[in-house]
């Protein structure tokens, strides 16, 4: 990457048994917002800590804007970061909040008053600077915590997790507010979140995580629509879950047998035929057909999700498939529906342990 600015090198972190982070190379752009997205305990609080040098990593280095910090402390990396709980000082103003980093530096009130200013301009927070954190709403503590990772103008921003105290319209209106800076600012923003949602309206590229590895990295466009493996395959969106037999693989497809179905899927490496397979398909991928269906079955549900549908219908075998679609489709409950979808629309993979 020509733009590089953060690199992690085969970075490495084990607590006891644990493997926090196991050899994660990463490369983040001049003007990135990157998400990190992944569940619980997979590693990216501790993955931030590395970088921000609030822990040191067992083995690999860390470099911003080509220069290994790996060793310096945390105050000389000209880092900012935002973490979830906001962590504000209840007995001080906004504006003291705020100006915290700086004083830290050593830097009068008088010194700092400019700073001050254009960050509160920045976040919105203007007028509100005598305040004390109590009488702030939720969404006005977050742009204090927001101001204080900013007001040293670092060359990075790590936030960890800095939405999810916050009910969902506040949230909607934050990331936009967020996705805001970052451009104004022209620095790398490392968004970490266990919400799919978030990181895909947030970020250009993203992780995915799971156990300490980054399991697969790229633009998010790529991650939704061409999983590199069945985790991410099955960590984003929510996709139906076919398993079955693999009856042939061709030009880089495979020929599914499900319960006395078959169908066409992107197969992945590792597949054969006499093998077993677990076919991913996102609800959106799937639609009605009224010729050349390759399932049939009956509309059992329809739940209104606002600007779409999810239509349960329960094929004749008795499984039941999810399809996202319209919300207006003239389709009543009971009717005979067919279903298809397009072969590169599905993800085929080995099923581990059951071939
Ligand atoms: N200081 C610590 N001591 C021991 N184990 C730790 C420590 N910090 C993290 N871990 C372990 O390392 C793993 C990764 O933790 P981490 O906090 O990085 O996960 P996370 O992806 O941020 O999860 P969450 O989404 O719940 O915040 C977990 O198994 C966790 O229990
Ligand atoms: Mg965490």
């Amino acid at each position: 990457m020509s733009d590089c600015m953060l690199r992690l090198q085969s970075v490495t972190k084990r607590f006891g048994t644990t493997m926090a982070a196991e050899s994660v190379s990463l490369e983040v752009g001049q003007t990135e917002l990157f998400a990190l997205l992944g569940p619980s305990g997979s590693g990216k609080t501790t993955l931030l800590r590395i970088i921000a040098g609030l822990d040191a990593p067992d083995e690999g280095r860390v470099l911003i804007g080509g220069r290994d910090v790996t060793r310096l402390p945390p105050y000389r990396r000209g880092i900012g970061m935002v973490f979830q709980d906001f962590l504000l000082f209840p007995h001080k103003t906004v504006a003291e909040n705020i100006a915290f980093p700086l004083k830290m530096q050593g830097k009068s009130r008088a010194e700092t008053a400019d700073d001050l200013k254009w960050v509160s301009q920045l976040v919105r927070l203007t007028g509100l600077e005598e305040r004390y954190p109590h009488e702030l709403s939720g969404g006005q503590k977050q742009r204090v915590a927001l101001a204080r990772g900013l007001v040293s103008r670092p060359s990075l921003l790590l936030l960890d997790e800095p939405l999810a105290n916050l009910d969902r319209e506040l949230r909607k209106r934050m990331e936009v507010e967020i996705r805001r800076f970052q451009l104004e600012l022209g620095i790398p923003f490392i968004y970490v979140t266990h919400n799919q949602e978030e990181a895909l309206t947030m970020a250009s590229r993203m992780a995915v995580m799971r156990e300490g590895c980054l399991e697969q990295i790229g633009d998010k466009l790529a991650l939704y629509h061409r999983p590199a493996t069945a985790f991410v395959a099955a960590f984003l969106g929510s996709p139906n879950t076919f398993e079955g037999d693999v009856v042939g693989v061709e030009d880089g497809r495979a020929e599914i047998a499900w319960h006395g179905h078959r169908f066409w899927s992107r197969a992945h490496d590792g597949l054969a035929p006499g093998l077993r397979a677990v076919c991913y398909v996102k609800s959106e991928k799937i639609a009605f057909a009224s010729s050349g269906a390759a399932l049939a079955g009956r509309l059992r549900d329809t739940i209104f999700k606002g600007q779409y549908a999810d239509y349960l219908v329960c094929l004749d075998d008795g499984h039941e498939i999810t399809v996202s679609a319209a919300p207006d489709l003239c389709h009543r409950p009971g009717e005979a529906v067919g279903i298809t979808w397009a072969a590169d629309d599905g993800d085929a993979f080995p099923a581990v342990g059951k071939e």
